[in-house]
């Protein structure tokens, strides 16, 4: 299989290109500068160039709270950029796999969100990448739409990461315990998208670890795990106020993937445990 993979040198993307190459496909990967995803034609140019099979579009702008004051920016990479991938798929034969998220969700659920449960985003951010699905839907009819949540993996600054320094450096910690989700290991998300591939099918999947845990269990958990007996106290949103607007419950039923794939993703405890024999324990010196 021949793959372009936009976003490539972002924290999925660290995950995904290792994992096509060590499945023997060829892949290339493309990030800023030399593929803005935001202007058409050479994102045309690109993927014409390459012939690939499949077009996996990773590229975005993933920093919640900047997207609430540079909406414009977050449309126009997260909506008419994923616009722009499905274009280009298209019209190249490809097909395309989009990344998106579980903030195109409104988070008032009380059991895991399934693929057709009604969006409602509540941030910059979650509308923006709800866009960019409907876009892709509406153009590309040869799709996978991919939502994930809550990522953590070695390369980039994550809530993983962040936590342990703070722990290491004696900061005092205070997590937010009234948000739910799936946190999910970029290494294991990579997996599961190479088996949504090899699955053969179109539509929309969620694909996230197995399990859920508020950001307090996910900090403790890792700061545990890193051996620091640092002490952690619990917060909540309200006293924890953030530009952008999270949603309260966000976990994604893997159901339906687990169903077209026949494999259940690894629990988040696990990827965590993973994640920081990766990352020699969260000091980002990624090996
Ligand atoms: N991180 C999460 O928790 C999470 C959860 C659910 C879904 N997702 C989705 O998963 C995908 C991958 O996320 P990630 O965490 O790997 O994000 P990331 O680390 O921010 O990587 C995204 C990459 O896209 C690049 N990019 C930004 N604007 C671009 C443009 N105009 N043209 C081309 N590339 C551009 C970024 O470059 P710069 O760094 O220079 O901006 C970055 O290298 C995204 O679609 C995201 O929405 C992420």
């Amino acid at each position: 299989m021949r793959v372009l993979v936009t976003g490539a040198a972002g924290m999925l993307g660290q995950a995904v290109m290792p994992a096509l190459a060590a499945a023997g496909h060829a892949a290339l990967g493309l990030d800023l500068p030399e593929l803005d995803v935001t202007r058409l034609e050479p994102f045309q140019g690109a993927v014409q160039g390459f012939r690939p099979d499949w077009v996996f579009h990773l590229a975005a702008l993933t920093k919640v709270d900047d997207c609430e004051v540079r909406r414009d920016e977050a449309f126009l990479v997260n909506g008419l950029g994923a616009r722009h991938a499905a274009l280009a798929a298209a019209e190249a034969g490809a097909a395309l796999l989009a990344l998106s998220t579980d903030y195109v969700f409104d988070g008032t659920a009380t059991s895991p969100y399934r693929e057709s449960d009604a969006a409602n985003p509540q941030s910059v951010y979650g509308a923006s990448k709800w866009a960019g699905e409907q876009a892709v839907r509406e153009v590309h009819p040869r799709h996978v739409i991919v939502r994930s949540s809550w990522m953590f993996g070695p390369g980039v600054v994550n809530f993983v990461d962040t936590i342990l320094a703070r722990a290491r450096a004696g900061e005092r910690l205070r997590v937010v315990d009234d948000q739910r989700g799936s946190p999910t290991f970029t290494r294991d998300l990579a997996q599961g998208l190479l088996r949504l591939v090899n699955a053969g099918v179109c539509g929309t999947y969620h694909c996230t670890n197995s399990g859920d845990c508020t950001w307090y269990d996910l900090a403790a958990h890792a700061v545990a795990r890193a051996g620091l007996g640092v002490p952690l106290e619990r917060t909540d949103t309200v006293s924890f106020p953030r530009p952008a607007k999270r949603p309260a419950y966000s976990v994604l039923g893997n159901t339906s993937f687990e169903q077209v794939t026949g494999w259940r993703m690894p629990g988040w405890r696990d990827a965590v445990e993973r994640h920081l024999a990766a990352t020699a324990g969260g000091t980002g010196r990624n090996p």
